[in-house]
């Protein structure tokens, strides 16, 4: 079901563009299918290290995002997406350069299989991008929002940072609450992907992919 959605994204890629790249096992489907028409792009930029490693055993370009003016679409994966688009990301540790890239591009086109959509975001456990010396404070700053931070274990991201993964969150409210846990000081980001959603959701399903706009 990853594979079939990763695969529909294909139709999303613009011709002579740069493609912004996910991290994850759908975002990994997508790179391979990408292989196949590499020559009709002009590059991308990866979201994670893992990402620009398997796009270079492909032969595939990646770029600084620094010396590119644009980038046509993001295509990535996600932990639980709802029908408005609003997603939670982080669970393989990539949340702040995948904010990046997709704050970046001019659109975004989310891959999942059906199990990932939700009616509330918040029962996978929400990942939060901590500079490790704010840990404790940003975890007790989160048990006041109600949350039950978790600290991932022997985990650093390519950012040298730590991440906290916030369980028991019924999040009704995503704009406010991914504004409100960016706020906090130490804080790099949060893996709610709301003020900066998906435009498309392609789910691989039984009967096939389904895309929300
Ligand atoms: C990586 O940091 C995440 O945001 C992934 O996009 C997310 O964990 C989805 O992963 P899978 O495609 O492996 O389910």
């Amino acid at each position: 079901m990853k594979k079939a959605a990763a695969e529909a994204a294909l139709e999303y890629v613009e011709t002579g563009t740069v493609i912004g790249i996910g991290t994850g096992s759908t975002a990994n489907h997508f790179i391979d299918a990408l292989a196949s028409i590499k020559h009709r792009i002009e590059g991308t930029v990866a979201s994670s290290v893992a990402s620009a490693e398997r796009l270079e055993k492909h032969g595939i370009e990646v770029l600084d995002l620094n010396m590119v003016d644009e980038i046509s679409v993001y295509i990535d994966g996600a932990d639980e997406a709802t029908k408005h688009l609003h997603l939670i990301k982080g669970g393989g540790g990539a949340l702040t350069r995948e904010k990046i890239v997709a704050a970046a591009s001019r659109k975004f086109v989310c891959i999942a299989d059906e199990s990932k959509l939700v009616d509330i975001l918040g029962e996978f456990p929400l990942p939060v991008e901590v500079i490790p010396m704010a840990r404790s404070y940003v975890a007790r700053e989160m048990v006041k929002l109600g949350g039950e931070p978790v600290l991932r274990e022997g985990f650093t991201t390519d950012n040298g940072n730590i991440i906290l993964d916030i369980h028991g969150l019924q999040i009704m409210e995503p704009t406010k609450l991914e504004a409100r846990i960016n706020n906090i000081a130490g804080v790099v980001t949060n893996g709610i992907f709301a003020l900066r959603p998906a435009d498309v959701l392609l789910l691989g399903g039984n009967e096939g992919v389904r895309t929300l706009t």
